[in-house]
């Protein structure tokens, strides 16, 4: 779902925190290919509509844009995940929390970077069962937000990114690296140089997990009709709106795996997302990937969506397109056996049929 998307049924009413109400300021690995192909990140941008000549570079404006989505705490939890108020937001957040530590086999001594970790809705939920919990983000916005929301954890840290650079971090200095519904928004050169870039600051045996949009799923290819249909945004500078939907194929992410010098543990192709565990396989004995391969591998069942999951989110795509009425999505809930996803589901549709009464009618629908 786009944030354009959401955003259409939520009213932006929350105010920002104060601070940042300012302006932003064999295994398959290919070992030493990294350095070779590695290279400077882009320089910092220049805001959205600045100048006004030609376009900018393809791949730019994520500061800018991503920065203005988040000028409140209602756009910025629209643009995360669609989720109207914090409860939903940390229904979300602590469901796909269990499904990043399962694939990163996180553990209570590990230091661990999410990329894009928008309003920490993942690491206030992750911070708790790992020693350290670092978020990173090109948005200050989100960021200002996301120290809000977890400053009664001792263990969080944030940096704020350029483009596609983790200077802050040493080499080999992080045992987990994380980066959900982030690398789907990037330009594929910039989604390549991050993962030059975590090949870097992961130490050897450490876990990434990233996930992207799947266009060889049927669902995939449906959400993938989405950005096809969307009207280019007006307000909008750039050529490709860097709040856009990017897909792959499975074989394409694990060749950027494979060339940015990380060995692929896990690649899914099952569902509307392509999810990958990976490695930095630099003076790891065969066996000992294999042992990792084979521990993560067991995890598969908690890592990729639940058929319940799917059905709920291939619903949400009907509902977003309008081939799904809020009544009838609403229905198609009320009809499926409790879980944790109905519930995640439902919560989420109550919420936002409140804030949409007047046009939806009364909740519940007759
Ligand atoms: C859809 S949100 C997901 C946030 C978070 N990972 C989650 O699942 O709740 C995408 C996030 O990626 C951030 N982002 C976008 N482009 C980025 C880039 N080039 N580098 C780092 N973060 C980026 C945005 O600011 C935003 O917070």
């Amino acid at each position: 779902m786009t944030f354009r998307q959401i955003a259409q049924f939520l009213n932006p009413a929350q105010k920002l925190p104060k601070e940042a109400e300012k302006p932003p300021a064999s295994t398959g690995c290919l070992a030493g290919s990294v350095e070779e192909t590695r290279r400077s990140p882009a320089p910092e941008e220049p805001a959205a509509g600045v100048g006004g000549g030609s376009p900018p570079l393809e791949g730019g404006g994520y500061k800018s844009s991503w920065n203005r989505t988040s000028m409140t705490i209602a756009g910025a939890f629209a643009a995360v995940d669609g989720s109207p108020d914090e409860e939903v937001l940390r229904l979300h957040g602590a469901y796909m929390a269990d499904m990043i530590a399962a694939a990163l086999l996180v553990s209570e001594t590990d230091r661990v970077l999410e990329i894009g970790c928008g309003v920490g809705r993942l690491g206030r939920e992750l911070a708790p069962r790992c020693g350290r919990w670092i978020g990173a983000d090109i948005s200050e916005n989100m960021i200002a937000i996301a120290r809000e929301r977890t400053q009664h954890l001792p263990n969080v840290e944030f940096t704020a990114l350029t483009r596609t650079a983790l200077d802050a971090f040493p080499d080999n200095s992080l045992d987990k690296v994380y980066s959900h519904a982030v690398f789907i928004h990037l330009d594929k050169v910039d989604l390549f140089l991050y993962l030059q870039e975590i090949a870097r600051v992961l130490r050897p045996g450490g876990l990434f997990y990233f996930d992207t949009w799947n266009l060889a799923d049927e669902v995939g290819w449906k959400r993938w009709l989405i950005e096809v249909n969307q009207p280019p945004d007006p307000n909008q500078p750039w050529r490709k709106d860097p709040l856009s939907n990017q897909f792959s194929v499975p074989a394409e992410i694990g060749l950027y795996l494979k060339h940015a010098g990380l060995c692929e543990l896990l690649l899914t192709s099952d569902s509307f997302w392509i999810q990958t565990v990976a490695t930095k396989a630099t003076g790891l004995a065969p066996s000992a990937i294999e042992s990792l391969r084979e521990r993560v591998e067991r995890n598969r069942p908690r890592i990729v969506p639940t058929p319940i999951f799917r059905e709920l989110f291939a619903a949400q795509v009907e509902f977003m397109t309008g081939r799904l009425s809020p009544a009838e999505a609403y229905r198609h809930l009320s009809q499926m056996p409790d879980s944790r996803e109905v519930t995640l589901y439902r919560t989420w549709l109550e919420r936002l049929w409140q804030l949409n009464q007047t046009q939806w009618g009364p909740y519940p629908p007759k």
